[in-house]
């Protein structure tokens, strides 16, 4: 499908509903639309008690959205809260242009992404899935999007029911190619498996700093940008760990606060490499104001795939920004059981690798020593268990 944001300059809206909404919301829905390729023309803020049914934000609101729009003539309005399907469908009617929330948005950054077969499929799934959820009467979405999957047709009940056809055929279509490139992936894991290569992925939100981590990790060259989500697809590398220990490294898509359910849904085979992972590096940009809010956010992810009892240290990345953390250096806590759970490091500048090896390496050596003290205890149950010899059966 065709990405909708780009080169657009929009108007952004975003409303405080009772909870004080933080500047630095509106600095990430900007940096959003940015990595999108648009520009924001105008921001419209604003106190609601709740948001009202047919428009989210009330005609006085709607009104000024509408002032802004004339004003810097945009064709584009980007919500960043969900929307109903009638919300956007009635906000168009009112103001004429093409309106987005805050999960179209992020679609659409993921559709201009993708790159790869599977990457492609996912994000594809994921447009298709949402896209049924709009199809309400009266909405127009795929006239819209004439050309993206081909449809022809006004609106209308029957064309309704075509336009849902069409997207459910596509969505199962979708859906068997991805299980293919699921089940080539289940191998490659497998094999790994096999050779009990210990498993490290590497998660946290958006431009945390993860790819500039792995490649230090695996001294690889994984495209690093300044931008929110630059990384779709999972690449996995050799983590170099010295002479004894060795690893796997996967670099994941990053998160994000309210990360939409169909693109957890579709994005689950690339997830599944960190659903599988024996460690989890979680990176957080130590600089962020709001990197307590990320950390749970991403927290908040994990649980929703399944990952959040896989062992986790938190690595606060950016040190460097933080002049005060970078003076007293590269460090790591541990928890109340004595295992490494949180690390200092500036990925940028290699400051604290070592110690994230160490820590890699010591998780691995805690494996090693369970499946010992398993092994051992199963012998002994074994022992304990196993029939003395010559007693009657
Ligand atoms: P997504 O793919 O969007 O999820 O991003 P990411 O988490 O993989 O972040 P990436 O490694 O692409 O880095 C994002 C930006 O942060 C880039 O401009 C990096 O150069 C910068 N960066 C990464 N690590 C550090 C660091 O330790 N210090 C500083 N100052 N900048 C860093």
């Amino acid at each position: 499908m065709i990405p909708v944001v780009n080169r657009n300059p929009a108007v952004l809206v975003g409303l405080d509903f009772g909870k004080p909404y933080h500047l630095e919301d509106l600095e990430e829905a900007r940096e959003l639309i940015s990595s999108a390729g648009a520009r924001v023309a105008a921001a419209v803020g604003g106190k609601r008690a709740k948001p009202d049914a047919a428009t989210y934000a009330g005609k006085g609101k709607v009104d000024e959205i509408l002032a802004a729009v004339q004003e810097h003539d945009v064709e584009l309005v980007i919500f960043n809260h969900r929307l109903s399907p009638i919300q956007i469908r009635n906000l168009q009617k009112t103001l004429g242009v093409r309106v987005l929330d805050r999960t179209d948005l992020i679609l659409d950054i993921f559709a201009q992404r993708a790159r790869s077969h599977e990457g492609k499929l996912q994000v594809e799934l994921a447009q298709l899935q949402h896209l049924l959820t709009r199809l309400v009467k009266g909405w127009t979405h795929l006239e819209r999007q004439r050309g993206g999957i081909g449809v022809r047709g006004g609106p209308g009940e029957t064309q309704l029911e075509i336009d849902r056809r069409l997207v459910g055929n596509r969505v199962k279509l979708v859906k068997e190619r991805l299980k293919k490139v699921a089940r080539q992936h289940a191998t490659q894991r497998n094999a790994r498996r096999r050779n009990s290569t210990f498993s490290v992925s590497i998660v946290g939100y958006t431009n945390a700093g993860k790819s500039t981590l792995f490649n230090r990790l695996s001294r690889s060259q994984t495209y690093v940008a300044d931008q929110l989500f630059a990384t779709l697809d999972t690449t996995t590398r050799k983590m170099c760990l010295g002479d004894e220990g060795a690893a796997t490294i996967s670099d994941t898509v990053g998160f994000i606060r309210e990360l939409p359910h169909t693109l957890v849904a579709a994005f689950r085979a690339t997830l599944e490499e960190t659903i599988e992972a024996d460690l989890l590096l979680h990176v957080v940009d130590a600089s962020h104001p709001r990197r307590d809010q990320q950390i749970r956010d991403v927290n908040e992810v994990l649980s929703e795939i399944g990952a959040s009892r896989i062992p986790q240290i938190v690595v606060y990345n950016k040190i460097d920004l933080i002049p005060a953390q970078s003076a007293a250096g590269n460090g790591f806590g541990r928890d109340e059981y004595g295992k490494i759970n949180e690390l200092r490091v500036s990925a940028l500048n290699g400051l604290g690798m070592d110690a994230v090896r160490f820590a890699v390496q010591e998780y691995i050596d805690g494996r090693r020593l369970d499946s010992a003290q398993q092994d051992e205890a199963s012998e002994s149950i074994e022992t304990t268990h196993a029939p003395a010899s010559g007693m009657a059966r």
